[in-house]
């Protein structure tokens, strides 16, 4: 598993063409500490380059996904650490994925590992999966988007709640309130989730890339303005070749093989 030291990289799917992040600090119930936030960089880096994976599962084990930022790593940071550090931007490597990554997630994903799941695009999670931004709970605030990315999915009452209360939500809540696109029994959860990935992974990589882009677009920008982004992005997709092959399968009633080009 060389050079990672706190998660497991490997492909899956019957076409291994599903990039697989595990994070494996079990005894810390996944804390991301920077040396795991590093690993999951270097991991990501490694998959986009890969002309072979199409989308990427990142997951826990059956207790955690993760338990939020290392306190223990944190507790006596000074501010001007912090900010001499660039602590905790190195987590955007996570949202600036250009392929689809798909959040599988059991039990705990409090804090940052929350803020590291609404970073992804899609979040199934299991049965016992717990959610929340306990940050108030240890005097301050969520840091790697709990604060924006929560609203952006559950609407301000319920984000402000999780985020002034620090209470958890469980799997079924969060699927209501759209935080979680489906909800699957513990030990089904990574199998369902790289199926998904699978699907995804089907698809022209190049249309994938835009329409993530699009959807995301829409988080930032007016609907004019979002509009405009699309309809540009769908015009571009005409100059690849798997348009042509998209829609020439199509016509001719047979499944498509994308080159991703
Ligand atoms: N940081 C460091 N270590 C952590 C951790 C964290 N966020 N969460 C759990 N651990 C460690 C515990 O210290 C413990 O280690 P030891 O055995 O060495 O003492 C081990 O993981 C197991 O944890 P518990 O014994 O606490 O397990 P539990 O089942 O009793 O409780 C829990 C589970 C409710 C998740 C509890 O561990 C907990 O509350 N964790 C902290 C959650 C939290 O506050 N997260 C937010 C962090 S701040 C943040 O994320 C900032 C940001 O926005 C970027």
């Amino acid at each position: 598993n060389e050079p990672f030291e706190f998660i497991k990289l490997s492909k899956t799917g019957e076409k291994q063409n599903v990039g697989l992040i595990q994070l494996n600090r079990p005894k810390a119930l996944n804390a991301l500490n920077n040396a795991l936030i590093t690993d999951i960089a270097n991991a990501l880096d490694k998959l986009e380059s890969d002309k072979s994976v199409g989308a990427i599962v990142i997951t826990g084990n059956e207790k955690a996904f993760a338990a939020g930022a290392d306190i223990k790593e944190m507790a006596n940071k000074t501010f001007s650490q912090c900010i001499t550090e660039g602590f905790i931007e190195n987590w955007t490597r996570v949202a600036n994925t250009k392929k689809p990554v798909i959040a599988a997630v059991n039990g705990y994903a409090l804090g940052g590992g929350c803020e590291l799941a609404m970073m992804c695009d899609i979040i199934y999670a299991g049965e016992t999966a717990r959610f929340g931004q306990p940050e108030i709970l240890i005097g301050v605030i969520p840091g790697s988007g709990g604060t924006q990315r929560l609203i952006k999915s559950v609407g301000k009452s319920k984000a402000m709640e999780i985020v002034l209360t620090g209470n958890q939500i469980n799997a079924q809540e969060a699927e209501k309130m759209g935080l979680v696109s489906k909800v699957f029994p513990v030990d089904k959860l990574l199998d369902e989730s790289v199926k998904l990935a699978e699907k995804i992974a089907a698809n022209s990589q190049i249309a994938n890339a835009l329409a993530k882009e699009s959807v995301n677009v829409a988080l930032e920008s007016t609907l004019q303005e979002g509009l405009r982004f699309e309809r540009r992005m769908f015009h571009a997709l005409f100059a690849t070749k798997d348009q042509k092959e998209g829609m020439a399968a199509f016509v001719e009633k047979r499944k498509p093989n994308f080159t991703h080009e």
